[in-house]
């Protein structure tokens, strides 16, 4: 009886002091011009403040793009966010939300502005984050980043340049090895391909190349194993995109899934017995990325791509 009380008045401290705090709001952040620099989250690398609201927000000249790279990221998983808008920090420029402790990879803006924001719950923190960035002239595609277990050869990133990857003994690379900056629609350059990723040898996946083919997951039409993590990259031409269209698809409700790279939205998660509607990419390429866990098995998926190619869009636009 005495712990039980006991626990119950440590429980109203507690609620106590998380409402007497949770009216308070520390803001920081700020307006960044210049052609680069640093953003720290306050009192990196020692910790960030409880309940903060911080808004960074980047102009660059006209037509100048801008790029952030990550050198530190430590927020508390799930609970304190940093959301990057690319424009100003409105709902409907909101392109993805960052938490955790992996460093992401660089982003780029695709116009003259780009916006960081920082929210922070009222209990633990974590070191933070530092990104530095930088204006983009319009003849810079700007640093790709590097894959986990990968190694980048180059540092010139300006139209016509070109740079490699490879990866760390025991990883294939999927994706395209060498990266071309080209000049791509107008005053912006970017690169022809995307960042390859470094498979493990003994992990499923590949890479698919040619106009179309079929990727089903492992033992396809029979039941896939257990803990599969599984990675295709589909890349084509620059400037063609690919559609994918399935023919099966079963899986353990949310347990295993499917995750697309390279659409819109940005990542799509598919689970469940239904077949899902085509996706379309984006640009050159779309990644898969298979996931199961522990227990219960399906068929999984059978999926057809096909790459469609810019000229027949056009002749298709001609004709009606
Ligand atoms: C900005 O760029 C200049 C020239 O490349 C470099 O010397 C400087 O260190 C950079 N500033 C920051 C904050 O990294
Ligand atoms: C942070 O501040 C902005 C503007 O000052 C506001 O629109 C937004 O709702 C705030 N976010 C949170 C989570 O309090």
């Amino acid at each position: 009886m005495e712990i039980k009380s006991g626990f119950t008045f440590w429980n109203l401290v507690f609620l106590l002091m998380v409402s007497c705090v949770k009216g308070f709001i520390y803001t920081c952040g700020g307006t960044l011009k210049g052609l680069n620099g640093t953003i720290e989250s306050p009192g990196f690398p020692y910790g960030y403040p409880n309940g903060a609201n911080c808004t960074w927000v980047i102009i660059a000249e006209e037509r100048n793009r801008i790029q952030i790279v990550f050198q530190s990221f430590a927020l508390e998983e799930e609970y304190d966010y940093l959301s990057l808008y690319d424009g100003h920090p409105h709902p409907a420029n909101f392109r993805t939300r960052l938490t955790g402790f992996h460093l992401p990879p660089p982003v780029t803006s695709t116009k003259s502005v780009f916006s960081l924001r920082l929210t922070s719950d009222f209990a633990v923190s974590a070191h933070g984050f530092k990104v530095y960035y930088e204006e983009l002239q319009s003849s810079s595609c700007g640093n790709p980043g590097v894959p986990p277990k990968g190694i980048l050869y180059g540092q010139r990133f300006d139209v016509g340049d070109k740079i490699r990857y490879s990866c760390v003994t025991g990883y294939i690379l999927d994706g395209h090895s060498q990266l071309t900056c080209i000049a791509s629609s107008v005053n912006t350059a970017s690169w022809d391909f995307p960042v390859p990723i470094c498979r493990a040898e003994d992990a499923c996946g590949g890479t698919m190349r040619g106009s179309s083919g079929i990727i089903s997951s492992p033992n396809f039409p029979n039941e896939y194993h257990n803990n599969a993590d599984c990675t295709w990259t589909i890349v084509a031409e620059p400037g063609d995109t690919i559609s994918l269209i399935f023919t099966d698809f079963q899986m353990e409700e949310k347990y295993d899934y499917l995750e697309i790279e390279g659409s819109e939205p940005p990542t799509i998660g598919l689970s469940g017995m239904n077949i899902p509607p085509p996706v379309i990419s984006n640009k050159n390429w779309l990644r898969l990325h298979f996931v199961t866990d522990s227990n219960h098995r399906y068929r999984g998926f059978s999926a057809h791509y096909q790459g469609t190619f810019k000229e027949i869009n056009f002749n298709w636009a001609c004709i009606s």
